[in-house]
């Protein structure tokens, strides 16, 4: 029986989260979960994440696993909000750790922040499966965007987090610390090697053209009309287009709050004496001087 697969679409960030289940058991993961942040005010909200619980919920459904296919760099995860409410274990790719190194650097975390990947239930690594019900998962390693990136694959399911978008869309940039778009393109040959009909689905969207956000598509569209990296684009190509693209990219509005609470597994910063969370702004880091 085929793997279901529901969207959710978080219209702030163009992000979208999966619920993907087991029709035979009820058994079910959740991809990329968003906790809502508004950067004026510093507050959380919980509207999208409740989205998912509610969805669980009416379904019956009982949750193993949430699953992050990278360390977002433009929403905060809600991973540990819904574990605590509905269970599962919370799981991302091994190259976690350098990403955890690579940002504690770079917001001059304190030796509080341990870059060890213990943030995380399960680190996963290519080969890995993570089974829900009847249906085995596996992992795929896809880096290039970050170093941490993985692909789900559950039966014809590919989550395909930030490699290609839809095809009008092309790929994510890879210019972030540990980026790397000649990785990407080696990424993205190995989920164009599954079969032609296998269903994509997409973290981002960001409506090329102005059409309603979409975020399904096929291996074999892809390959045949990726704008970015089709069957036919070379390494060279990829990554010179890539490039250049990458040059004129603004930094994400979330880069600053994501990445600080993600690389914590999606909680936000221990309380201090005030009982207050705070996050740290590194000034005159990020993007192009002014
Ligand atoms: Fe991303």
């Amino acid at each position: 029986m085929q793997t279901t697969v529901t969207p959710f679409f978080h219209q702030a960030t163009g992000t979208w989260s999966y619920v993907m289940s087991d029709p035979v058991t009820r058994e079910a993961a959740v991809i990329d979960p968003v906790l809502d942040y508004d950067w004026r005010s510093g507050r959380t909200g919980t509207a999208a994440a409740d989205a998912l619980l509610a969805h669980l919920s009416a379904g019956a459904l009982q949750l193993r696993w949430i699953l992050e296919t990278h360390a977002h760099a433009d929403h905060l995860s809600s991973a540990p909000y819904l574990q605590a409410r509905a269970g599962g274990q919370i799981a991302i790719g091994e190259g976690i750790r350098r990403v955890q190194v690579t940002f504690k650097r770079i917001f001059g975390l304190g030796d509080e922040f341990v870059p060890d990947g213990t943030q995380f239930d399960r680190l996963l690594t290519d080969g890995d499966t993570v089974a829900v019900g009847g249906i085995a998962g596996r992992v795929i390693a896809t880096p290039g965007h970050t170093s941490d990136s993985v692909s789900y694959l559950f039966g014809d399911a590919l989550f395909v987090g930030d490699t290609v978008f839809m095809p009008d869309g092309g790929s994510a940039r890879c210019d972030f610390p540990g980026g790397d778009a000649a990785e990407l393109y080696r990424s993205v040959q190995r989920l164009y090697a599954l079969p032609a009909d296998t269903r994509v689905f997409v973290c981002h969207d960001y409506s090329p053209g102005g059409r309603d956000p979409l975020c399904q598509t096929t291996i074999g569209a892809q390959r045949r009309s990726n704008i970015h990296l089709n069957a036919d684009t070379t390494e060279s190509e990829y990554v010179a287009l890539r490039l250049a693209r990458d040059a004129t990219l603004d930094v994400p509005n979330l880069i600053i709050p994501s990445v600080q609470v993600n690389i914590r597994g999606g909680h936000l910063p221990a309380a201090e004496s005030d009982g207050v969370s705070y996050l740290k702004v590194p000034l005159n880091v990020f993007g192009r001087p002014l």
